[in-house]
């Protein structure tokens, strides 16, 4: 199967990118713990020229957690500062504000020599759909937060969110789509749900799903199915399907409820933590 999604919202979101990066210093990319390397545009390095740069690995819940320590060591050794997050219980949000100090630190220091003493960093955050950027935006601005309006100098209609005296963010998530260059990111994207799956073939997908956990987390199928997991895939789907009621009217398995019931099991981390690729 060859999973290719271009949208073509694509061309928007990069010119609006293009259009706000002058006025920002720091860029805030959210990846996907489970796909930390297939979860990233790599156009975004180009964009992002010159700025200060901060990789959050989120849902690190859904994923392997001696893998988020690998994908950690991995992107601050290629000079980013990076941290694991779960911007849905908020754990490790609250440390994001001293990354960003951390990473804005020269900056910072520049502005005080040139006598700039109250200017706020200025922080976009970016990354591809289904990420999580909205959940950390609410998560990290929280409703304490306010809208500043329009400023001068800033592109019309763009709003800034105040944080505190330090930091405002650029309220329009930049949007990337990722790029398909390898067949194999396409698949992975597929896996944790970052594709249309109405234009996926889901058994393919839950088939595959079922490979990779079976060869990379042993014992993970059988504790959450209850079965053999040591037989083909097709058989341990087939076993799967007549355990969880997944018949058609003439008692052969209807693959289509499988797959969904295997695929939604996985995205949301009922197999177990699994990531899906290492650096
Ligand atoms: P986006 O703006 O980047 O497109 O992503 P968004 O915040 O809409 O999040 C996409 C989905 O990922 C949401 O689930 C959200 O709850 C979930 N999510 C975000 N961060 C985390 C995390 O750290 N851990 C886990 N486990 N899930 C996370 P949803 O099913 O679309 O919505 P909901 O039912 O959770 O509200």
């Amino acid at each position: 199967m060859d999973y290719q999604w271009y949208p073509g919202h694509m061309t928007k979101a990069r010119r609006m990118m293009e259009d706000n990066i002058k006025l920002i210093d720091l860029i805030i990319e959210i990846i996907d713990a489970r796909i930390p390397y297939s979860s990233r545009n790599p156009d975004i390095d180009t964009l992002a020229k010159n700025k200060s740069r901060i990789i959050l690995l989120n849902k690190s819940d859904l994923a392997d957690e001696a893998c988020n320590q690998q994908w950690i060591d991995y992107y601050k050794n290629m000079g980013f500062y990076c941290l694991k997050i779960n911007a849905k219980n908020g754990l490790g949000v609250k440390q994001v504000p001293q990354l960003i100090n951390e990473a804005c630190k020269d900056k910072i220091e520049r502005n005080k020599a040139k006598g700039i003493l109250n200017r706020p960093v200025r922080a976009m955050i970016v990354g591809i759909p289904n990420v999580g950027k909205s959940t950390f935006i609410n998560a990290f601005a929280g409703k304490a937060c306010t809208k500043t309006g329009n400023k001068p100098g800033v592109t019309k209609g763009k709003q800034w969110i105040h944080i505190n005296k330090n930091l405002e963010l650029l309220d329009t998530p930049g949007i990337l789509w990722p790029k398909f260059d390898d067949k194999a990111v396409g698949l992975r994207l597929a896996m944790i749900g970052s594709m249309n799956d109405q234009i996926l073939n889901l058994e393919d997908l839950a088939f595959e799903i079922l490979k990779y956990i079976k060869d990379n987390y042993p014992g993970a199928i059988q504790m959450r199915y209850e079965i053999d997991e040591n037989q083909e895939i097709i058989q341990i789907m087939d076993e799967i399907g007549a355990k969880r009621g997944c018949l058609k009217k003439n008692a052969l398995i209807d693959y289509e409820k499988l797959s969904g019931i295997i695929t939604d099991d996985f995205r949301s981390g009922r197999m177990g933590r699994i990531t899906l690729e290492m650096p």
